[in-house]
């Protein structure tokens, strides 16, 4: 479809899913606001993840570790020397671009003359206490697993797992990319779901393969159609310095393809590096008294990204009546609201009232929105475009017979039931 991303930036603007941060003073460039949908959208992708990740799996524990690390942490992870972008700037327009990313020796904004190729660090700094002096400089972090590899020996004590197990993180990280765009592709504060699986060396291969399949099992399930989702083996060239093998799932984006999830064999790089650094013996015991570091797979995926392929994928628009009727088909468990209660009629009280005792009732268990306003037609476009799958809806009938229409967004067709079914239908229908 085309300008499908303009269309899916106006809809997250115009319905509260996405607004440009700081908005008011004229934003800030790569940071976005999750509005009331885009909060529960978002809040139903991590529950998800979390869900498959870390509830359904026996050897898969969870941690929420802090942004801010220990300064040595991101030595010993490498960034402080290798979290880098090839930096050019302009000499008359001071504009700055990623080398990799333009052709040439001239600005692609004014046609000036480019400075020689610089290494950029990533990292956002701080400092931690009153003296800004370069002893208190800490980082932002920019990627949530060194919270897991420095908890590494608190996990193991605790719990005593047996090889393989996992440990994963949901959290916020920050990256001062150079450049942002395509929406909320490219953030500089984004959230990570990252997963660190710890094997015994020799046996990362055949893990590896397994997170490959599980996560791209994973992304149709939530919505994603196959045909859009590919794997894009790293050269060898072009791998992160802590890498043996990284493959992305890659998502067809109307910009192209591009990285939606990093799967990587981290290999012991990390576990290693923080023994080193830290002088604490990190390395594995098993029950015969051997010790070694055990290899890490990694899926590393940022919350943002899944949130726009999942709305690029679901948009669509019908004709009806000359009105472009706009439908988000998410997966139910994916919308942000379940279900929207509307009485028929807001002028008559009896049909409020009966409606309203429903809407507190479903509430109680779903994500539920309450809409009088306009005609019946209206209120359904108006949440088939925010992905609301059923819409109830109390009539003259309901006074009746105790019944009420469910509407599906996806077929529009509607059908009767009676209210005491209505836990259980949508009960059934989430499950
Ligand atoms: N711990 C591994 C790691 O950080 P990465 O490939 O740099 O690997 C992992 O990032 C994932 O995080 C990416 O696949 C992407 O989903 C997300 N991500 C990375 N940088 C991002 C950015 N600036 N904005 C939004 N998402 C980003």
């Amino acid at each position: 479809m085309a300008d499908l991303m303009e269309k899916i930036v106006s809809l997250c603007k115009r319905r509260g899913f996405v607004f440009p941060s700081s908005e008011i003073y004229g934003g800030i460039g790569g940071f976005w606001d999750f509005g009331p949908l885009g909060v529960l959208m978002k809040n139903n992708i991590k529950r998800l993840w979390w869900k498959t990740m870390v509830e359904e799996k026996e050897n898969i524990f969870g941690l929420d570790s802090t942004i801010i690390h220990h300064p040595k942490v991101w030595q010993a992870s490498g960034h402080t020397v290798s979290f880098t972008d090839p930096l050019r700037e302009c000499k008359s327009c001071h504009k700055r671009f990623r080398a990799d990313k333009i052709k040439g020796d001239k600005c692609p904004e004014c046609g000036g003359d480019l400075t020689e190729v610089k290494q950029f660090n990533l990292m956002f700094e701080t400092y931690v206490g009153p003296a800004r002096q370069t002893a208190n400089k800490a980082y932002l972090r920019p990627e949530t697993c060194q919270g897991i590899f420095i908890n590494f020996g608190n996990v193991v004590d605790c719990l005593r797992p047996k090889l393989p197990f996992g440990i994963a993180q949901i959290g916020k990280s920050f990256r001062n990319e150079i450049t942002t765009g395509d929406f909320i592709f490219r953030d500089r504060e984004l959230e990570m779901m990252e997963l660190e699986f710890f094997v015994k060396p020799g046996e990362d291969e055949k893990w590896h393969e397994y997170w490959l399949k599980e996560r791209l099992k994973w992304y149709q399930e939530i919505g994603l159609k196959g045909d859009h989702l590919r794997l894009f083996e790293h050269p060898k060239t072009s791998l992160a310095h802590y890498s043996k093998r990284t493959v992305d799932i890659e998502y067809k984006f109307p910009f192209g393809w591009a990285e939606l999830e990093g799967i990587a064999n981290r290999t012991d790089f990390d576990l290693k590096n923080h023994s080193k650094f830290s002088g604490k013996d990190l390395r594995f015991q098993e029950e015969n008294g051997e010790k070694f570091y055990p290899f890490v797979i990694e899926p590393s995926v940022g919350v943002e990204r899944i949130t726009l392929a999942l709305l690029l994928e679901a948009y669509c628009e019908q004709m009806s009546n000359k009105d472009t009727r706009v439908i988000l088909s998410l997966n139910p468990k994916i919308s942000p609201i379940k279900i929207a209660v509307f009485p028929l009629l807001a002028n008559k009280p009896d049909l409020v009232k009966l409606a309203r005792g429903i809407y507190e009732d479903l509430r109680k268990n779903f994500m539920v929105a309450w809409d009088e306003r306009g005609n019946i037609g209206k209120r359904y476009f108006s949440q088939d475009e925010i992905g609301t799958p059923w819409c109830v809806t109390i009539d003259f009938q309901t006074l009746k017979d105790k019944t009420v229409t469910v509407r599906d967004r996806d077929t529009t067709k509607q059908i009767r039931l009676g209210i005491d079914k209505l836990q259980e239908f949508f009960e059934n229908k989430l499950k």
